[in-house]
């Protein structure tokens, strides 16, 4: 087996013995990275307190915001939370393992600081051979918010990881890109109408399918405390700042190309992102290619030392709903063309 350090991180090809050793380092209240279908994730055994706090500190993550667990199996969902509606198996059967995270009651065995204090829990189940088989192979649902600094565009490779947290974690596991390249939907099936507190892989439009009912959007004013505690913070964000445009699409290529020339008269090194125009097919097909691409990207435009980042936005549905909302909480400026 390769066993390579990066600061004293174990970097780990995903083989079979690299789970076995993992899994060992889970159980021994370490913290592990590992890939999913949406993003890695930092991995702590889900019963274990101190790990899950060492995960808080690892990260610089605020001590209020709640992490997802993630599970292997049906049987470890109750394990994690209790009272679960019949919506929720239905969802499971429908998406998981899947880019979708449930917030249900939390169960007695799951410690309150794996949900900031919260009564509820996110959970889910990934779609990725690499997570399921550490998750099985630790025994335990394993709590893993994604593997980067906070506030930091989340990873897409074991590489991001380590650029983030080699030194500060015991080891990641290599399984390759993720495939989808933005984090999971989070559903809150708690409050009275299910609402949609994060979008993600499975859209809006598909829950509502499923569910044959309206799926809402959170009310929150900025000011009272947030449904997800997420929602509060700046997020996914490069270190340069980022201008989003909105608008149609001939109208905001225009002002987004002018912008990005006129900042680099002034001598400023410029990144541009333009979803549709850089990928091919159809729109649904661009909108994968580009969410999957997008941190990325994000991170590559930061290393390559860029003072700015201009992105041209998208319609607001279905992936497009998606996209906007990580690129809205990425930038420091949206600027809206009528
Ligand atoms: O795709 C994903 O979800 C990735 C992979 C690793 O599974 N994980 C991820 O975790 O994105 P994280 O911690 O970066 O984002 C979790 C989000 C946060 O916005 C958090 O506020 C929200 O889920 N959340 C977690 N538990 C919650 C709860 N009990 N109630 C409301 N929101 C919750
Ligand atoms: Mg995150």
């Amino acid at each position: 087996m390769t066993r390579k350090r990066v600061q004293g991180t174990l970097y780990l090809p995903a083989t079979e013995s690299a789970l076995e050793l993992a899994a060992g380092i889970i159980a021994r209240g370490g913290l592990v990275a590992f890939p999913t279908e949406t993003v890695y994730g930092l991995g702590a055994g889900a019963t274990d307190e101190q790990a899950v706090a060492r995960i808080f500190q690892a990260k610089g993550r605020p001590p209020d915001n709640p992490l997802i667990v993630h599970i292997a199996s049906l049987e470890q969902l109750s394990l994690v939370a209790r009272e679960i509606p019949r919506e929720a198996y239905r969802l499971a059967e429908l998406f998981w393992p899947g880019p979708l995270s449930l917030v249900l009651y939390r169960s007695q065995q799951i410690p309150p600081g794996v949900s900031a204090g919260l009564p509820t829990v996110a959970v889910r189940m990934p779609n990725h051979p690499v997570a399921l088989g550490l998750i099985k192979k630790a025994g335990v649902p394993i709590a893993a918010p994604s593997a980067n600094r906070s506030g930091r565009p989340s990873p897409t490779s074991a590489f991001h990881v380590l650029e983030d947290l080699a030194g500060r974690i015991e080891a990641v596991l290599d399984g390759g890109r993720s495939l989808i390249g933005v984090e999971s939907t989070v559903l809150d099936l708690t409050a009275s109408q299910p609402t949609l507190l994060r979008p993600g892989g499975v859209t809006r439009e598909r829950l509502e399918a499923a569910l044959g009912r309206q799926v809402v959007l959170p009310r929150w004013d900025g000011t009272s405390p947030p449904p997800s505690p997420g929602m509060k913070y700046r997020h996914y964000a490069p270190r340069a700042p980022l201008i989003v445009v909105v608008g149609s699409e001939a109208r905001r290529h225009r002002l987004a190309r002018s912008l990005l020339s006129w900042y680099e008269r002034q001598g400023l090194k410029v990144g541009y992102l333009n979803p549709l125009r850089n990928f091919r097919g159809s729109l649904d097909k661009r909108e994968k290619a580009f969410a999957r691409s997008l941190y990325a990207a994000l991170r590559a435009m930061d290393k390559g030392g860029a003072d700015l980042i201009v992105a041209e936005g998208f319609p607001a549905c279905g992936w497009g709903a998606v996209i906007m909302n990580r690129l809205c909480k990425a930038a420091s400026r949206v600027i809206r063309v009528v």
